[in-house]
């Protein structure tokens, strides 16, 4: 056995030995068509030359120096590139680098925080609101505000106790409309206000800031909100003096054919977090795009100037050189546009998985599709949580050569629902897409097959 900690010490993996484009080749030489960029991270796809020409080309200058000693062009030009990409109210910004998306959700709750001390001199802020059926990452900070019990459980009691509120999710609104998503603008916007209810309950001077996905990814499977919810969000904060913080981590950077998710809205928070999706899976880097009012105390007369904190690889040349490339390979390519443009097409062939009677809904922003699964359409009755359903399809989808990535958990709870993200590469080409969904419908067959012998 080997002594490498898996995921799941008790499942097998495959091991990969080689990847191009959209395809991923395991040691026995199977191939799997990346139906969800690995973890919606691999947004280029594998072996992208300028990217391997860039990573090597300053491996071969400097791959490492710390930050504390020297700041490298790499990192500065990548800076610059976020902010531009982050529109006009970014301008004047700042950028600071980590590795991964939990490590910049972790950077952008401190900096939040230090904003305030830094401008109001000591803050007696601490409040963090957030959303349930959420996920911000595995640390526990990030942890205290995801809003995802079965992740949640096992470290309960070691998290900070921060406010949660509902998340506008229109397939399951407490109204109750059924049996598809609910269109109600004044359900999402009473999702809102809750935002401003639980501020006023405990008292705005007490909150840093408020932290949501723009479109909900892992916790939920590509959920955004119906009608100008992020615009009330916006206004919210705004009005009670609360940073608003977007995590971008898995929409960012093309994900949902736009520059970042919230530019659908066109919502600028105050802070943005981006990671997977950055260095497009080719090195860890993540980063916390920091708008000009959030930088602008640190650079104030009575300020030190210094953030207190910091990680040894931030800025890490290596991986920002990898950061500027997939930006430029995006712009000279014009990636992001051609996800907008074929966005209509990838819903339609999506919603064609209505076919099966075990989806309850699809939904999808770009290239961000998320497949929810029930039990039964009518009720909106969540698989029972033994069966496993999202792991039945990963598997079958595995076994059938294609890969999706499954989540689980967001139905009252208790652990029940479940549904699997289909978020190809920005650049697949429109063969390697017609083979998605075929291979998708021969394993969503498959799986109606294996339930017709369970329920039966
Ligand atoms: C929205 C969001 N935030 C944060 C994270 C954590 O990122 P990482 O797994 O890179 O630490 C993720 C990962 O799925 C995510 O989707």
């Amino acid at each position: 056995m080997s002594s490498f900690f898996a995921r799941n010490l008790k499942r097998s993996y495959p091991t990969v030995s080689g990847a191009s484009g959209a395809w991923v080749e395991d040691e026995d030489g199977k191939k799997y068509l990346d139906g969800c960029s690995g973890a919606v991270a691999a947004n280029l796809g594998h072996g992208v030359a300028e990217i391997k020409a860039a990573i090597i080309d300053q491996l071969d200058r400097v791959a490492f120096a710390h930050t504390s000693q020297f700041i490298s062009e790499p990192a500065l030009l990548l800076a610059d590139a976020l902010i531009e990409l982050a529109g006009k109210s970014f301008k004047g910004g700042k950028v600071y680098f980590s590795s991964g998306g939990t490590e910049a959700v972790e950077t952008a709750l401190k900096l939040a925080r230090a904003f305030y001390c830094e401008r109001d001199g000591v803050s007696t802020r601490s409040l963090y609101i957030s959303r349930w059926n959420s996920y911000h990452g595995s640390t526990f900070g990030a942890l205290s505000i995801t809003g995802h019990p079965a992740r949640r459980k096992p470290y309960y009691s070691l998290l900070r106790d921060q406010p949660h509120i509902s998340p506008a999710y229109p397939y399951r609104c407490p109204c109750g409309f059924g049996p598809g998503p609910c269109s109600s603008v004044d359900c999402s916007l009473a999702r809102a206000d809750e935002l401003e209810a639980t501020i006023l309950r405990v008292g705005p001077e007490n909150v840093v800031a408020f932290i949501a996905e723009p479109i909900v990814g892992a916790a939920l499977g590509a959920v955004g909100p119906v009608g100008p919810y992020w615009q009330r969000i916006g206004e919210i904060c705004t009005r009670h003096d609360i940073l608003f913080i977007a995590d971008e981590v898995m929409t960012g950077l093309g994900r949902a054919g736009a520059n970042f998710a919230l530019d659908r809205w066109a919502v600028k928070p105050d802070i943005i977090v981006v990671g997977k999706g950055l260095a497009a899976g080719y090195v860890p880097l993540s980063a916390v795009i920091a708008s000009p009012k959030v930088v602008a105390p640190f650079l104030s007369e009575k300020s030190s100037g210094a953030f207190e904190h910091g990680f040894t690889y931030s800025g890490h040349p290596l991986a920002c050189a990898a950061g500027l490339a997939v930006i430029e390979y995006m712009k000279k390519h014009g990636t992001i546009a051609s996800v907008a443009a074929r966005e209509a097409a990838f819903q339609s062939r999506l919603q064609a998985m209505m076919q099966f009677d075990f989806v309850g809904d699809v939904r999808s922003y770009g290239f961000l599709g998320g497949i929810e699964f029930v039990a039964d359409r009518k009720t909106k009755k969540p698989f029972p949580v033994e069966l496993k359903m999202h792991r039945l399809v990963a598997d079958q989808s595995m076994k059938d050569g294609l890969m999706v990535y499954p989540g689980a958990g967001f139905v009252d709870g208790g652990g029940g629902g479940d549904h699997v993200i289909v978020a190809p590469p920005l650049n697949i080409s429109d063969q390697d897409m017609d083979t998605l969904f075929v291979r998708l419908t021969q394993v969503f067959s498959g799986i109606s097959k294996q339930l017709m012998a369970v329920r039966t």
